[in-house]
């Protein structure tokens, strides 16, 4: 008992990293800070004075355990003097002796910028794989619209489909993000479909950006970043979260990146695909598939378009590896389409850009543990295998029944 008393006790002298007791450093450092987020410059306005007010009264507060401190001292002078100079008495909401003072309504705050630790990063690309908000990974073939992810803030949703007429051949075909309401943006849609000629330039009532209400700043909380017709970035900057949309031929890929604070504002995140993944029973081992190609597509209906060895050669050659390299060869072996193969690359190098560090590391921590395992495991074989539809007729409209069924399972 003695030592937790002890514990939280040095948690609370030292978690303001700050031997004295003035706390100085701390009121300059969110002034700063509140600055740089909300781009304001010391100038005669509404919320520069409040700002400006909030950061007097730390001062204040701390001012006893501040004698002789030099810095206190004449960062209040400047304070105080650019406080008389703006008249920011006049403001009604700075303005104490005010009884009518009221909060601005409406205004947009960004969120502080979270540290590396607390982002997380998902990907769903190819035919289809999935890199969760955990670092696992997934390959499956479930058919239709789900959610991606689902916050208070954005929602991302995808329709995967089926393509190239063969069985539990999916790929991404659409991705609708939908920004809800706030202080800081309007509602707005962007939408890419895969059928279209490239990806849109703007939201789906024809703007790029969304300015940050009440405020003369002039910088965006909300903008559409289009690079070209095969990639842009729906970025929002008041939440330091962004998506990625890629599109290759008829295929779509799409990745998030986004703090956990922003990601965990719904409750349920049992639907989300980068939390929970796919359904069991959609799942494919795409490691399994790639050590014993044959038996994989006998067992599921598929055929081997490619031959593993010219699948390694071309995945190696566009400079995929570990994860990538294994959804490349995967997507190339059983479907013959390099279209897929420039996805997986460009995922990879979205990864490699976007996903911090410590995430990255996992994802090859994770991959080298499956291997084992999967080499570990001579007799696994696959599992509920579908009816060959080369046998018979009856079988193949068994097979269509079964297709038709799997969204629903
Ligand atoms: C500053 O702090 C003192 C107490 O330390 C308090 O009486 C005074 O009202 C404060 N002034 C402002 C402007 O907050
Ligand atoms: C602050 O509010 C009080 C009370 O409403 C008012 O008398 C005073 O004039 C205001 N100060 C300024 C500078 O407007
Ligand atoms: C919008 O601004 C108001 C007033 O500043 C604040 O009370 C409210 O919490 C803000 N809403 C959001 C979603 O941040
Ligand atoms: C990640 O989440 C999925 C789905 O909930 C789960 O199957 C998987 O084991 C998790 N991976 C890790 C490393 O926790
Ligand atoms: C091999 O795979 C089967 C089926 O998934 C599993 O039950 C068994 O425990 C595995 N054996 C080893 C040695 O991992």
């Amino acid at each position: 008992m003695s030592i937790v008393y002890l514990v939280s006790i040095s948690i609370i002298l030292f978690s303001n990293n700050q031997v004295t007791p003035c706390r100085v450093e701390e009121c300059a450092g969110w002034f700063q800070k509140t600055k740089d987020y909300e781009n304001l410059v010391p100038k005669a306005t509404e919320r520069y004075c409040q700002v400006l007010q909030t950061y007097l009264k730390c001062m204040n507060d701390t001012q006893r355990f501040c004698h002789g401190n030099l810095r206190f001292h004449s960062s209040e002078l400047v304070m105080r003097r650019h406080w008389k100079e703006f008249e920011c008495e006049k403001w009604e909401s700075c303005n104490d002796s005010n009884p009518n003072k009221k909060r601005p309504v409406n205004t947009c705050y960004f969120n502080p910028p979270p540290s590396n630790r607390k982002i997380k990063y998902c990907s769903l690309f190819g035919d289809p794989h999935i890199i969760m908000f955990n670092g696992s990974i997934q390959t499956c073939s479930e058919e239709g619209a789900r959610p991606l992810v689902d916050n208070r803030y954005f929602l991302v949703q995808v329709t995967n489909k089926n393509v190239r007429g063969e069985a539990l051949t999916t790929t991404v075909t659409k991705v609708t993000v939908l920004i809800r309401k706030h202080n800081c943006t309007s509602s707005l849609t962007y939408e890419a479909t895969s059928d279209e000629e490239g990806l849109p330039r703007g939201f789906v009532d024809g703007t790029t950006y969304q300015m940050i209400p009440n405020s003369n700043s002039n910088s965006n909380s909300v903008e559409v970043l289009w690079q070209d017709n095969n990639y842009v970035e729906v970025s929002l900057h008041f939440i330091h979260s962004s998506i990625h949309i890629r599109r290759q031929g008829p295929y779509l890929s799409v990745s998030v990146k986004a703090p956990t604070i922003v990601l965990e504002t719904e409750g349920d995140v049992a639907n989300e695909l980068c939390w929970t993944g796919c359904r069991k029973s959609a799942q494919i081992s795409a490691e399994k598939a790639i050590e014993k190609p044959k038996s994989f597509a006998e067992c599921y209906n598929r055929r081997v378009h490619v031959l593993k060895k010219v699948a390694e050669d071309r995945c190696k050659n566009v400079g995929t590896s570990g994860t990538f390299y294994d959804a490349c060869l995967f997507d190339l072996m059983f479907t013959g389409d390099d279209y897929l193969v420039q996805l997986a690359r460009h995922a990879q190098s979205d990864f490699r850009r976007l996903a911090p560090h410590h995430i990255q590391s996992h994802l090859i921590q994770q991959r080298v543990r499956i291997q084992k395992q999967s080499s570990n495991n001579e007799t696994e074989t696959f599992q509920k295998c579908l009816p060959s539809a080369s046998k018979s007729i009856i079988s193949s409209a068994f097979l269509a029944v079964i297709l038709l069924l799997i969204p629903m399972i």
